[in-house]
């Protein structure tokens, strides 16, 4: 299914793009009229079908509890593919829906899914689907358990039949649990029915253009891992900014809070990318194994804090404030939560991974809502300088190095460094060198979910969390849970709109450091 083209048009980048296209599927989506699948997988499957990487033997049948035909479930799935960013013409978005059906019913009735699999057989064959079975759960996380028990004991998963003609997968959105107990019974229901090959955990992040560069640049560079260690590295940080508040989702996010919604998934993976061991190839299981081998080499949270080492994670909750211009209410005033809500929507921390390469090199982490700035990045600071020649003329100190992979919105790697300035003899000058992606590749970069979507069809697991790697993180994070749940303090405001607040940025000021600010570079 993979086709290799090399690309002509750049001559100085000899660009090679290996494509998947997806092989035959039917998709059953479960929590087909939820705002996920309205937002993201169904203008990302139109946009794959525009692009002639879904396969021509595909089926999708939407199943939520609201009732609508087929022909009505079609009409909203073409408005929510309007809206979104990008246009599939008319005859590509008529041809899509074509391959689209609805079933409504009750997911704890096991009656739901033998009306499921009457209509899967009957679609499949008449759009001649020859492959595989997908499961999408798209349902809040409570009925998770209640679905996969059903799509186990009815004949649609038949993990145990060896004849099993119909090969499935399961692929499951975020919050896998909300903490390690409850992650590890997920997974028990999961392991229960399903194989942990036919199981795909989505983190969108991983989906990203930018984020799968950097495993890219890393090990497909020379120049960079010689120095990616803790001889030349001083500091990594990780930040993810949104302006964006709780929207319409306090119902989730007002349980769950910025450790649990950002910090345990798209951070920490992140950090497994940075820092992770080069596997010995570009396959799942060697990836995931030293992402998983990391996240298990990071300091455990001493949460008998001692004052005098300074807290190594902080919280804040966002005020009222103002963003570009415009008044934003605070956290607890928002529609649904708690007039005395405890969620955090900032969570700031210093992470040490205890092995070889990063002995005591920190790693900054921080991500928050309702921030000045949307933004994504990571700044790796190299050491300064041993010694430096210009001392007589002041310069004792030069800045460091800094590379900084821009992961959204202005996606692209900068480097940092000094240079001598035209002019007087000792005229130096900070420089950063800068690749932007829509410099080069133009355009928008394609949805995440369009990549998830197609690997998960072509059986590809690299991009998706494995069960240790989810409750490795879990179990990092429970000394930190448990406190903030015993401690009555209410987390400190920062003003909507704010960079920063005073308790983030003590955690980088202790170790003589500050946060490089918002997209600076
Ligand atoms: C989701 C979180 O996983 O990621 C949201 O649940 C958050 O709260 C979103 O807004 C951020 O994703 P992105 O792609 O906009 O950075």
């Amino acid at each position: 299914m993979a086709t290799r083209e090399i690309h002509p048009s750049l001559a100085a980048l000899d660009m090679v793009c290996v494509e998947t296209s997806a092989p035959p599927t039917a998709m059953v989506v479960f929590g087909a009229s939820g705002d996920l699948v309205q937002r993201k997988l169904l203008p990302s499957l139109a946009e794959l079908h525009r692009r002639g990487l879904l396969n021509d033997q595909f089926c999708l049948l939407g199943c939520s509890r609201s009732e609508y035909s087929d022909e009505q479930y079609r009409k909203l799935a073409a408005e929510a593919i309007q809206q979104s960013a990008r246009a599939v013409p008319p005859d590509k978005l008529a041809e899509f829906l074509d391959k689209v059906y609805y079933l409504s019913g009750d997911y704890a009735d096991p009656a739901t899914y033998a009306r499921i699999e009457s209509r899967l057989m009957e679609i499949r064959r008449k759009h001649g689907v020859s492959g595989c079975n997908l499961y999408y759960l798209s349902v809040p996380p409570l009925l998770y358990e209640t679905i996969i028990e059903r799509l186990g004991s009815s004949s649609l998963s038949r993990r145990n039949d060896p004849q099993c003609r119909l090969k499935c997968r399961l692929v499951v959105e975020k919050p896998f649990g909300r903490d390690l107990a409850t992650a590890a019974a997920l997974n028990g229901t999961i392991s229960k029915w399903f194989d942990e090959s036919q199981v795909y955990r989505i983190d969108h992040y991983l989906g990203k253009e930018t984020v799968q560069n950097i495993m890219i640049f890393r090990f497909a560079n020379a120049i960079f891992e010689p120095v990616w260690n803790r001889n030349h590295i001083d500091n990594v940080q990780i930040t993810i900014a949104e302006t964006l508040g709780v929207e319409h989702r306090a119902g989730y996010y007002d349980k769950s809070g910025a450790i649990r919604d950002m910090f345990q998934n798209h951070m920490l993976q992140m950090l497994a990318l940075v820092a992770m061991e080069p596997p010995t190839s570009f396959d799942a299981e060697a990836i995931r194994d030293e992402k998983v081998k990391l996240l298990r080499a990071v300091r455990p949270f001493n949460c008998q804090w001692d004052p005098q080492a300074g807290r190594s994670i902080v919280r804040g909750q966002y005020g009222a404030g103002t963003i570009h211009g415009r008044p934003a209410p605070a956290y607890r005033d928002e529609e649904g939560v708690a007039p005395d809500s405890k969620t955090e929507t900032y969570v700031a921390a210093r992470l040490y991974v205890d092995n070889w390469r990063w002995k005591d090199v920190p790693f900054y982490l921080r991500t928050g809502k309702r921030l000045a700035k949307k933004n994504t990045e990571i700044i790796v600071t190299f050491k300064e300088i041993p010694h430096s020649l210009f001392g007589s003329v002041g310069l004792d100190h030069m800045p460091p190095n800094i590379l900084a992979f821009q992961i959204q919105p202005e996606e692209g790697i900068s480097l940092r460094f000094q240079a001598k300035r035209p002019g007087s003899k000792i005229c130096i000058g900070t420089l950063d060198m800068k690749f932007r992606y829509k410099d080069i590749f133009g355009g928008e970069m394609p949805e995440s979910y369009q990549r998830l979507l197609l690997d998960c069809m072509a059986g590809d697991q690299t991009l998706f969390t494995r069960f240790d790697g989810i409750e490795v993180t879990w179990k990092l994070l429970m000394p930190v849970l448990e406190a903030w749940s015993k401690s009555d303090e209410r987390p400190p405001e920062y003003p909507a709109g704010s960079e920063s607040f005073p308790q983030a940025d003590a955690l980088l000021e202790a170790d003589g450091r500050q946060w490089h600010g918002l997209a600076a570079m």
